[in-house]
């Protein structure tokens, strides 16, 4: 008789124990010093929602924008309103390099990680150069941010090469 009646008083306190325990557990954590580096955060911190297909990163942000930079020599800008969006363009493609690592995104993990990484370097100079508004830097980044779509597409695009353009 008497275990029954115990039972759910006992179930009770082990459920409060672990409260207990785990209440300084949190508590800790959010006075973590700034010093010290934090706990790993917990998957569910980041609800991060990818919003585009990869085809459509690529038609709508990757190509436009990394086009900003093929034609640099025939669309020089010339006001400081198309500089300011060269370097938006610019921005945008190197960060693009980051959406491309997204879970819902990312492939075979390492050889992407090292594909993605050809496409944000590239992109990255190429931010910098639209400030220093450096139309030779930006032509001269042609090639490798060329390279890193190609080395790309022949891993992972579909059908790659079997058909026109890039
Ligand atoms: C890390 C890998 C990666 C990089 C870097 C990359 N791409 Fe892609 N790209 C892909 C994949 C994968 C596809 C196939 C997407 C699909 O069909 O689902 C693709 C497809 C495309 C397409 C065809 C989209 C369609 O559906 O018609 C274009 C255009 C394109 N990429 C442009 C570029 C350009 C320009 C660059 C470089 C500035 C680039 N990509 C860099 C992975 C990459």
């Amino acid at each position: 008789m008497a275990p029954k009646v115990y039972a759910p008083a006992m179930r009770i306190a082990a459920l409060i124990a672990a409260l207990a325990l785990a209440a300084p557990l949190s508590a800790r954590a959010q006075s973590t010093p700034p010093n010290r580096p934090a706990a790993p955060a917990p998957a569910t911190a980041a609800p991060i929602r990818p919003v585009g297909t990869m085809s459509e990163l690529m038609v709508h942000v990757i190509r436009p924008t990394s086009d900003a930079v093929f034609y640099i020599t025939s669309r020089t800008p010339s006001t400081s309103e198309e500089w300011t969006t060269l370097q938006a363009q610019t921005l945008m493609l190197a960060e693009s390099a980051n959406l491309l690592l997204l879970p819902a995104h990312a492939r075979n993990r390492a050889q992407w990680i090292a594909d993605t990484r050809l496409m944000l370097d590239a992109g990255k100079k190429a931010f910098e150069a639209a400030k220093a508004k450096d139309v030779a830097a930006l032509e001269a980044l042609n090639d490798a941010l060329y390279q890193s779509c190609v080395t790309c597409h022949e891993h992972f695009r579909p059908g790659y090469g079997k058909r026109p353009g890039h």
